[in-house]
């Protein structure tokens, strides 16, 4: 198959078309059953019918998944309980996790409280090698040295992700346009290079960018055309990085005091965590600086510059043992 490919049509009619137990990782978004407007498609149907739609979709994606390959599907709280029952009831799918994915903004209710995530639920096929790359996908720790991993900690299950807001350079003109950060840690967990990727509801084609730039095979299946070409325009267009991250991705650890580690860490954080992300690295240099810059050295700070430079972070100013001094310039 070529590395991307991306398919104009019903997921329910292209899913059967593709090879039985071709795909490592399923990474489904479809729609959630609340009038959205999707030009070909307008997200409303009777209770049954959504659950039936639901159950076909996943009856196709099950014969395309490989046994132990893992699926993620986006639900809103209105209906996710009743496919969480059709993978554990009728599918015998192995369950992994159910993610909450918080947002910080959204619309604000007057009568009730207002919703402020989305879930993600996570099951395998039976009968194969589950992948689960944890090194890939850790998040900085609090605190460096102790009887904590030095790689970073387990992200846990309740992921914070902003949405792309409307005035992002990067914000398609779909509706419901999902964060890069979000498919990002699902691909590096649950896929390894090479692997085949199927997105079976691709919208503006957030799961294929990932991929592209993850070096991953991946196959979307989109029904509105003007989406399908918004997807390519977005795959043609060079790369600076994904459009969102999880913030503790930028967390300084508390206690580096000792020169020597903090120089070792302070490379390691920028390729471990920030791979991928270089539009992220000045906010974590600032945030570095501003915890450490009473412990800094000359020395340490020609270090950070330099790597500041190699990353084309320029022109900052900072208080150094009560001298002003330029950096990155
Ligand atoms: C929640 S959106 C996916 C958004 C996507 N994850 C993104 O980041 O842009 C669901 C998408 O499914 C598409 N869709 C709806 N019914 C479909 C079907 N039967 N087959 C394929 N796509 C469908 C809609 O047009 C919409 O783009």
């Amino acid at each position: 198959m070529d590395k991307i490919e991306l398919i104009t049509g019903d997921a329910l009619e292209e899913l059967k078309k593709l090879p039985s137990n071709a795909a490592d990782l399923i990474v489904a978004d479809p729609p959630y059953n609340l009038s959205k407007n999707y030009k070909a498609t307008h997200d409303s149907m009777e209770f049954n019918e959504f659950l039936n739609f639901s159950r076909r979709w996943l009856v196709a994606a099950d014969r395309v998944l490989r046994p132990g390959g893992t699926i993620y599907v986006f639900m809103g709280m209105r209906m996710i309980s009743y496919m969480y029952s059709i993978f554990e009831t009728e599918m015998n799918y192995t369950f992994q996790n159910w993610i909450t994915w918080h947002y910080t903004q959204g619309l604000g209710k007057k009568r009730g409280f207002s919703s402020r995530h989305d879930d993600i639920l996570v099951f395998s096929k039976q009968g194969g090698k589950v992948v689960f790359n944890l090194d890939a996908i850790r998040i900085p720790q609090k605190y460096y040295r102790s009887i904590n991993n030095m790689r970073g900690a387990n992200p846990g299950n309740v992921w914070d992700f902003s949405h792309i807001h409307y005035s992002q350079s990067d914000r398609m003109k779909h509706p419901t346009q999902k964060p890069e950060g979000i498919i990002e840690r699902m691909v590096l967990a649950s896929s390894n290079e090479n692997d085949i990727v199927v997105d079976p509801f691709s919208g503006s084609g957030t799961t294929l960018r990932v991929c592209q730039q993850l070096n991953r095979k991946v196959i979307g299946i989109e029904l509105e055309p003007s989406f399908v070409m918004e997807t390519k325009e977005r795959l043609s267009k060079p790369f600076y990085g994904f459009d969102s991250i999880d913030e503790r991705m930028l967390r300084v650890p508390n206690d580096l005091n000792d020169p020597k580690i903090r120089e070792e860490y302070f490379s390691n954080h920028i390729n471990w965590f920030l791979h991928n992300h270089e539009s992220s690295i000045e906010k974590f240099i600032n945030a570095f600086i501003s915890k450490y810059h009473q412990k800094i050295s000359e020395e340490e700070y020609r270090y950070i510059d330099m790597v500041a430079k190699s990353h084309g972070v320029s022109n900052k100013k900072i208080g150094l043992k009560g001298k002003q001094i330029s950096l990155f310039s």
